[in-house]
């Protein structure tokens, strides 16, 4: 072995026990008791909790192009600071990853520099729809990603028939930010030339993310493509969504599980800006209910950092999106903690739960022959999230002065600790998440 993590009580596909992980060549060789002999480090996990790895599978890391907000080193150093062992990421950069180049380029950057295991999306876009079936198998390639409605930088696909051709156009599934365009823009005369922050959900309304939701379903439905619905964020989402198990999956984020509206825009303004918008608390009940009967499929952290400067610029021309991957575990453990979830059902949210959406390959579960990506946090350990503890280039969290039980205390990927108690270790040597349909 080249590494056993001794006595951490670990959550596995057959419960939650006490056992040793025994590491060789990056994969877990051994699990139950092993000698603490048979390795030349041995790291003593008792009273920790040791989990698969969290895959957070929405992020924007900003390289290249916007790298005053964020690059692939930092973006990634905040992934291991936070506990995550692998991140998708998100293809508005500029240029924007819609083209073989543009994902190599990105694959090349990453190359030496990720602290975590990364994929990138390949952004839909009219003119190389024709391309998407090839593009969605190349190695580093996380699948397509979908914008029907205006976000941060210019990719957009917002017709029926474009959409259309986008979901014929490959197999793996497609994560989609589900916005109605068309209603955005009638609306946007609600905020223009200056509002309250707090009417962001009103100018981005339910029935834009409805209306969005249910033409993309309709859609799918008629090419039997695979959908996964990024940030959803309404009640009325829902049973549409419960309807549709066979061809879609969806995702929540922490901040809207977490936030609410009006208070968020309150306290925090801009900063508490993002599409699709935090809504009120009814709608982050529903999302609760959602988590809790199993309709959820997995939590992304949207990480979307902009800087103060571009956040304190007024409403509505502050742009949309709140940084999140370092404070996705510690919040979300603060709901365990609290009692709004188990910790069985936050590891089927955060790494079972990725791996099955999207096929990766040997992720998901601590077990014999998968590779040794863990995370280890400590349930009882309390702290205040704050701005100083952002590794992000953004520097603020949302969550700043909140004080958390549960906290990742360790990052291990593929047998190598990169991250322990708060201090970055060794070198950046993510690599490529592998997907069974790309083998
Ligand atoms: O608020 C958001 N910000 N939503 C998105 O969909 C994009 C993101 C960004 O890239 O800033």
């Amino acid at each position: 072995m080249d590494l056993i993590l001794k006595n951490g009580t670990c959550v596995t596909p057959g419960g939650i026990d006490v056992l040793d992980i025994g590491v060789r060549n990056g994969h877990i060789a051994a699990l139950g008791a092993v000698d603490a002999a048979a390795a030349p480090e041995v790291i003593d996990c008792r009273g920790l909790h040791v989990l698969p790895g969290v895959i957070d599978t929405q992020v924007h890391f900003r390289e290249p192009g916007l790298e005053h907000k964020e690059d692939l080193a930092t973006g990634t150093a905040a992934a291991a600071m936070g506990g995550v062992t692998a991140v998708f990421e998100m293809p508005n950069t500029k240029p924007a990853t819609t083209t073989t180049e543009a994902l190599a380029d990105k694959c090349r950057r990453a190359k030496g520099r990720v602290w975590v295991d990364v994929a990138f999306f390949v952004g839909a876009a009219a003119d190389n729809v024709a391309d998407l079936p090839e593009l969605e198998r190349l190695p580093g390639c996380s699948g397509v990603k979908l914008f029907m409605g205006s976000s941060t930088g210019d990719l957009l696909v917002a017709d029926d028939a474009t959409i259309a051709r986008v979901l014929a156009s490959g197999s793996r599934r497609v994560a989609v930010h589900a916005e109605d365009e068309r209603r955005l823009n009638e609306r946007f005369t609600i905020v223009e030339g200056g509002a309250d922050p707090a009417m962001h959900p009103e100018w981005r309304d339910v029935e834009t993310a409805l209306a969005a939701t249910r033409r993309l379903l309709a859609l799918a439905r008629g090419v039997k493509r695979r959908v996964h619905v990024l940030h959803v964020t309404t009640a009325e989402e829902l049973p549409l969504l419960a309807r549709n198990r066979d061809l879609a999956t969806m995702e929540v984020t922490p901040q809207h599980l977490t936030l609410a509206a009006p208070e968020c825009y309150e306290r925090l303004d801009t900063y508490a800006q993002m599409n699709p918008p935090i809504r009120d608390a009814r709608h982050r009940e529903a999302l609760w209910a959602a988590v809790a009967d199993g309709l959820v499929d997995c939590i992304g952290s949207d990480h979307a950092p902009h800087t103060r400067e571009e956040k304190n610029r007024p409403y509505p021309a502050s742009p949309s999106g709140m940084p999140g991957v370092q404070t996705l575990v510690p919040v979300m453990l603060n709901h365990v903690a609290e009692g709004r979830l188990s910790l069985e059902r936050f590891v089927d949210l955060t790494s079972a739960g990725p791996a099955r959406i999207f096929g990766i390959a040997g992720a998901g579960r601590i077990a014999l022959g998968y590779p040794a990506s863990l995370t280890v946090v400590d349930l009882k350990h309390r702290q205040m999230i704050t701005n100083l503890g952002m590794v992000s280039r953004c520097g603020w969290t949302p969550f700043d002065g909140l004080t958390v039980t549960g906290w990742p205390v360790m990052t291990v990927i593929r047998g190598r600790v990169v991250m322990r108690e708060g201090t970055l270790l060794g070198d950046p040597a993510g690599e490529a998440v592998r997907f069974l349909e790309c083998l």
